[in-house]
């Protein structure tokens, strides 16, 4: 499974880089603005620090907003997703986008036919939010399974990206229903590296050399 950081904040994405587990990152107009930067300044930061695909959104809502701002991303760097939302007008900038070349990454999916669309429009990666839905009561795993099994079925290439990841059993269970993407907030990456026993089995190895050595 590939690890994505879905954050904005350059120090963040640098240590996670640094841990050299990192094949790329997504941010959202959210994430831009709790940074309080310009975002193709930011993008272009980014960008040179990590290869692999950084999703950029636009803010338009309309086809033609889209589709300027998604040219105007993809100019940033080679290595930039176009990111849009699964709506009517996301859908065809998606199609519009791909047939140009430029990848794109479909946000805001919480079904299944969504996905389905998205795959057919030839969109690169789709991003379910699972704590989306499980905030208003649902199981989000679910919709990880069905996608999975809609894509397998189907054989559409689109890479299914858990997104709206909460905490590492997220992680767990997107890891064993095969997404091929999770996108993580830094403190999950922290969290996924932790367990009481290794912290404790260190202090001990250590303490124990160093009352036999000095
Ligand atoms: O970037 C999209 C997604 O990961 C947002 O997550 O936690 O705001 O639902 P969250």
């Amino acid at each position: 499974m590939e690890l994505y950081i879905d954050t904005a904040n350059l120090d963040e994405i640098k240590q996670a880089h640094d841990l050299g587990v990192l094949d790329g990152v997504t941010t959202n107009p959210s994430l831009i603005a709790a940074e309080g930067v310009d975002y193709g300044k930011r993008l272009k930061e980014i960008c040179d620090v990590v290869s692999g695909p950084v999703s950029a959104e636009v803010i338009a809502i309309d086809y033609d907003g889209m589709m300027k701002e998604g040219h105007e991303r993809a100019q940033i760097a080679e290595n930039i997703v176009v990111k849009l939302p699964t709506t009517m007008a996301g859908l065809k900038a998606c199609n519009a986008l791909s047939n140009e070349g430029i990848r794109t990454n479909m946000t805001l999916c919480f079904q299944p036919l969504q996905a389905l669309m998205v795959a057919k429009a030839g969109a690169f990666l789709v991003s379910p939010f699972i704590g989306r839905l499980d905030d208003i009561g649902h199981d989000g795993m679910d919709i990880i399974h069905q996608i999975r099994q809609v894509y397998d079925t189907y054989g559409f290439q689109t890479k299914l990206l858990a997104a709206s990841i909460r905490h590492t059993k997220h992680m767990v269970d997107c890891a064993l229903a095969g997404a091929d993407v999770a996108t993580v907030p830094f403190n999950v990456i922290q969290k996924m590296l932790a367990h009481p026993l290794t912290s404790s089995g260190l202090e001990k190895f250590v303490s124990d050399y160093k009352k036999a050595f000095g």
